[in-house]
């Protein structure tokens, strides 16, 4: 089996060259040919599948993994991300190689929905290595991180067939296909909402991992045995209940068969931006988190924003949450990554949170987002919104011990990113696409 080298990303023109900017590239009109094998990759180097890898989550983790040097794949439909998104990635991993003798690791992107088995199955082909003697698949993906997946909580009450099919149909067919090319380390992007109202029912501070277990567990919690059973309690919507399905999938694989490695990630409120201003929250649409519906009021795209309850049983009487900085949400992904990868997990299944430990409320990031930009913030109390939790708070002291990761940056640090990225791209990643402002 001939292999040529890499077209790795050593100078900025490497960027636009065809093997590494692939979005439009039909994958389908490659067949398996062994000849397609050394087009695109270096065979001895080791690449990370990243699907959804231009969202607002994804580019960021994608970001880290390069800058750690590790090679990505990303997979993404761009059903809710911009394309010129890649370019921007590319541009800080030149960046941030410039003075770094670290050979530039590839970002290609392949444009298509994960849940399109034979575009997959086409691009994991040119990813295969020679079997062992026995017979095992191998390949040079050595780990998967899956964002792709819809995560707007109203819309999945208007739509949860919608979701259902996406996040759980599709998650199937794709452990499926991974386990078809003995893919076996996979970090899931789960949520804190799978813990539904338990907070509230326990009068927690913080919550950790064991209040939403998939198979029975018995811990310790301020000095008393408690025990968890399966299952969940008080998920207030499809999008909630698509994660914690999709956990309980995952931890059954695990179970079927232990050489599968899987880190589920339950994010609190993810908020901020890369500090250069170039990656950043855009969703598509209408936004309905607290931090873009802000940004649009502070840009003047949307006349008020209104704070859903002021009779939550907390300071100030609005919503209480775990803001955490984007950027370190995306360190949190390598953590796991190289974790999982390394086989370090105490279970081949293994849930983490990934917040701060530190609760604010809606009005204190309104007030520290007008205080970043000395700009005013129009706001007015509206009634609760359906299904909002008073409190959500991360106990992430399991991520510390296990993951040696912690978030390094504040909710002052977030708004600041988050109003550079307004500046910089008043109208998100749209003016780039419609080359107009
Ligand atoms: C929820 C989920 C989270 C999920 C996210 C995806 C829970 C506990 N969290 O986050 O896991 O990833 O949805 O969409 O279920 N707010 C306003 N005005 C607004 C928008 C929001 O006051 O215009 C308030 C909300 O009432 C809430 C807080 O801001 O108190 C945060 O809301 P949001 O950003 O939507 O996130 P969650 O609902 O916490």
């Amino acid at each position: 089996m001939a292999y040529h080298s890499s077209p790795t990303l050593s100078s900025s023109s490497d960027f636009s060259s065809k093997d590494e900017y692939t979005w439009d590239t039909p994958l389908t009109e490659y067949a398996y040919n062994e000849d397609y094998l050394g087009d695109a990759f270096d065979p001895t180097q080791s690449y990370t599948l990243v699907t959804g890898g231009l969202g607002y989550i994804g580019s960021h983790t994608v970001l880290e993994l390069a800058k750690a040097g590790k090679n990505v794949v990303i997979v993404d439909n761009s059903s809710n991300s911009h394309p010129i998104v890649l370019e921007r990635i590319k541009q800080l991993v030149n960046q941030h190689f410039v003075d770094v003798p670290h050979k530039i690791p590839s970002v290609t992107l392949h444009q298509f929905d994960y849940r399109d088995t034979t575009a997959l199955c086409t691009l994991l082909n040119r990813y295969s290595l020679p079997p062992h003697g026995s017979g095992v698949r191998r390949s040079m993906i050595t780990g998967v991180i899956h964002f792709a997946a819809y995560k707007a909580v109203s819309e999945s009450i208007r739509l949860p067939l919608s979701y259902y099919s996406n996040n759980v149909a599709g998650l199937v067919s794709f452990l499926e296909t991974l386990n078809n090319y003995g893919i076996k380390t996979f970090v899931f992007s789960s949520s804190a909402t799978v813990y539904g109202t338990i907070v509230q029912r326990e009068s927690l501070d913080t919550i950790s991992e064991q209040y939403c277990v998939h198979q029975d567990e018995s811990f310790i919690d301020n000095n008393e045995r408690k025990f968890s059973e399966p299952g969940c309690k008080g998920i207030t919507n499809p999008y909630g209940r698509t994660k914690w399905m999709c956990e309980a999938i995952l931890s059954d694989l695990c179970i079927s068969d232990p050489t599968w490695t899987v880190i589920a990630l339950r994010y609190f409120n993810p908020v901020g931006a890369d500090p250069s201003g170039l990656l950043g929250e855009d969703p598509l649409g209408l936004p309905n988190n607290l931090m873009p519906v802000v940004g649009r009021v502070l840009t003047g795209q949307l006349p008020i924003l209104q704070v859903f309850g002021n009779d939550f049983e907390t300071k100030d009487g609005t919503g209480v949450r775990d803001f955490i900085h984007v950027s370190d949400l995306a360190s949190g992904h390598l953590s796991a990554l190289e974790k999982a990868v390394k086989g370090e997990l105490k279970t081949s299944f293994r849930t983490f949170n990934l917040g701060s430990g530190m609760g604010h409320s809606v009005l204190e990031l309104v007030n520290t987002m007008k205080s970043v930009s000395g700009r005013e913030i129009p706001w007015k109390y509206a009634e609760r919104r359906e299904g909002d939790v008073a409190v959500s708070v991360a106990r992430p002291t399991r991520a510390e011990r296990e993951l040696h990761w912690k978030t390094k940056r504040t909710l002052t640090d977030s708004c600041r990113d988050t109003y550079n990225f307004l500046v910089n791209n008043p109208l998100g990643y749209r003016v780039e696409i419609d080359g107009s402002t």
